[in-house]
């Protein structure tokens, strides 16, 4: 067993979507994207670290492998291999860069090492027009290239399928036995038909069935839970994130009645946050809902700190604290539910593995201790994120929880800077209101923006309103766009949307007498202020 198959301790898709893809991950920085390109197209695909035990891949019953890309060279020392069972199986393959290398090597082909890396955009020029894999595409690609090594001689039975500038075999296949390879890496945006290849392997070189939607996940995973929890009771934190909020949707869903969720408003939440929460999940869903307003435990607790670090440290603790002793009153509740997401699962297995290529540190959303005794119930497991929030559509969730923008554990006591006092949230709340107002009217707060907030600042500041002198705290506006939050870039917002937020800013909230506007990327700066 390997550290990674935590990865994959269930399916989600044994039953109906038994017969989908599997992807063995060789380290590609890009093996998640082809998870989600192959889904797009409406089909399941799962990722397995490529020395996973073979039983377990093959429990998925796949129709078909994707071997991705990954840093290694064939000729590496401990260089990862090509599992028997991938050949064995008789599904067809297809092997991205390394994974195409893998394929030459295992078959008897040649693959020699090259002195330097190709990287970046390149065309490619498709020679088997008439190929199932480039099926309805035009014969000149636009694609991205990542490689060091190269094919020189094709395994028998192969033959060369498209032409590089620098390689006679950017694409190349065994049509009788349905193996392809490409050198390029189809998954990402920069080769702009390379979803339509994916497509083209695992709708018709594969024979899956487009059933992979909203609809058929909300049945797949409402089966999984009424499996695994039966009539158990189950009890879930609502925090106001996307991911908690379709997580109740679909337990609700699911097992109805035997769920509780548990909202704590620690007071650090955004304008209407709580109302919202109360009404969307109490009122609307009728779901069994505790809220609780700690607001004046957390903030007493929080009085006179302004270090950041101990600012999340106390209220890490209290939240812990405070969610437990409700969870305790709720008598035998067998099963803590979380929203955990794919993503989180896949960083976490390969942060765990030696040697990983990727390593991230996650913040924890409102992170329980481990030794709480319940069982976990994680019926987003095995969802991209933009499957999260179809799924919450679909569910009946309003647009404004499913595309809130990430919000963190802690809250706006990230954003207060210094004293966190009930008036000065609230003179936070107010402005971040009003800049998130102004950018839902320019349309930027779904696209556009990533994450866009306000922060209060512990700085007076002289001005004048009026014939008065004024002295009084500065706001800053911060908005970002990025891919995957590590790092960022500001958002070039339009000068009419910021003038217009911050006059209304100055006008409207009491105490803000400045606002500016934070054009620090990520790196060196971080999304929150602290
Ligand atoms: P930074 O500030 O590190 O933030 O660039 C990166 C992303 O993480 C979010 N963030 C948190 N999320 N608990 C969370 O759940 C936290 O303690 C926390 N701190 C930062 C931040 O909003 C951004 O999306």
């Amino acid at each position: 067993m390997t550290q990674h198959s935590a990865l994959n301790t269930q399916h989600l898709a044994t039953s109906t979507h038994g017969g989908g893809i599997v992807i063995l991950d060789y380290g590609s920085q890009y093996t998640q994207l082809i998870a989600r390109r192959v889904r797009e197209s409406g089909v399941y695909a799962e990722l397995f670290h490529w020395d996973t035990d073979a039983d377990q891949v093959l429990a998925l019953e796949p129709r078909g492998i994707i071997l991705s890309g990954g840093p290694n060279s064939v000729y590496d020392e401990s260089a990862p291999t090509l599992p028997a069972y991938v050949l064995k199986s008789g599904v067809p393959v297809l092997g991205i860069c390394y994974g195409m290398q893998l394929l030459t090597q295992a078959l008897g082909g040649k693959v020699v090492g090259a002195q330097e890396r190709e990287y970046g955009p390149a065309g490619v020029e498709v020679a088997a027009t008439d190929s199932p894999l480039f099926k309805e595409l035009p014969t000149h690609l636009d694609v991205w290239m990542s490689h060091g090594d190269r094919i020189e001689s094709l395994p028998q039975g192969w033959q060369s399928l498209a032409q590089s500038g620098n390689s006679p075999f950017a694409a190349m296949g065994d049509t009788t036995k349905q193996r392809y390879g490409v050198q390029f890496h189809p998954e990402v945006s920069h080769t702009p038909l390379g979803t339509a290849i994916l497509r083209n392997f695992v709708i018709d070189i594969c024979g899956c069935a487009a059933n992979w939607n909203a609809a058929s996940i909300i049945e797949e995973s409402v089966a999984r839970v009424r499996d695994q929890v039966g009539s158990g009771r189950v009890v879930l934190g609502l925090s106001g994130g996307v991911d908690s909020a379709v997580a109740a949707a679909l337990l609700n869903r699911a097992i109805g009645d035997q769920l509780t969720c548990i909202f704590v408003n620690h007071g650090l939440m955004r304008k209407d946050e709580p109302e919202q929460i109360i009404n969307t999940f109490g009122a609307q869903f009728g779901i069994n809902l505790v809220a609780v307003d700690a607001t004046e435990t957390f903030l007493g607790a929080l009085e006179g700190v302004t270090d950041p670090e101990r600012k999340r440290k106390i209220i890490g603790e209290l939240f812990v604290r405070t969610f437990e002793a409700e969870a305790n009153k709720l008598g035998d509740v067998e099963f803590l539910a979380q929203g955990t997401i794919y993503p989180d699962v896949i960083e976490s297995a390969a942060k765990d593995r030696p040697g990983a290529h990727r390593i991230k540190t996650h913040h924890n959303v409102g992170g329980l201790p481990e030794d709480m005794k319940f069982k976990l119930v994680e019926p987003l497991r095995y969802l991209f994120k933009d499957e999260v929030r179809k799924v919450g559509t679909e569910l009946g969730l309003p647009d404004e929880i499913v595309w809130r923008q990430p919000f963190p554990g802690p809250g706006l006591a990230v954003r207060c800077l210094g004293d966190i006092t009930w008036e000065r949230l609230e003179t936070l709340r107010a402005a971040d209101a009003i800049f998130r107002e102004e950018l839902e009217n320019a349309g930027m707060l779904r696209t556009g923006t990533s994450q866009a907030f306000a922060v209060l600042l512990p700085v007076k500041s002289v001005g004048v309103m009026g014939d008065n002198r004024t002295y009084e705290e500065v706001i800053a506006l911060r908005a970002v766009t990025t891919d995957d939050f590590m790092t960022a870039d500001w958002a070039r917002l339009p000068y009419d949307l910021l003038a217009r937020a911050s006059s209304r800013i100055v006008n409207e909230v009491r105490g803000v007498n400045r606002v500016t506007y934070d054009i620090t990327s990520k790196p060196p700066g971080t999304i929150e202020w602290e």
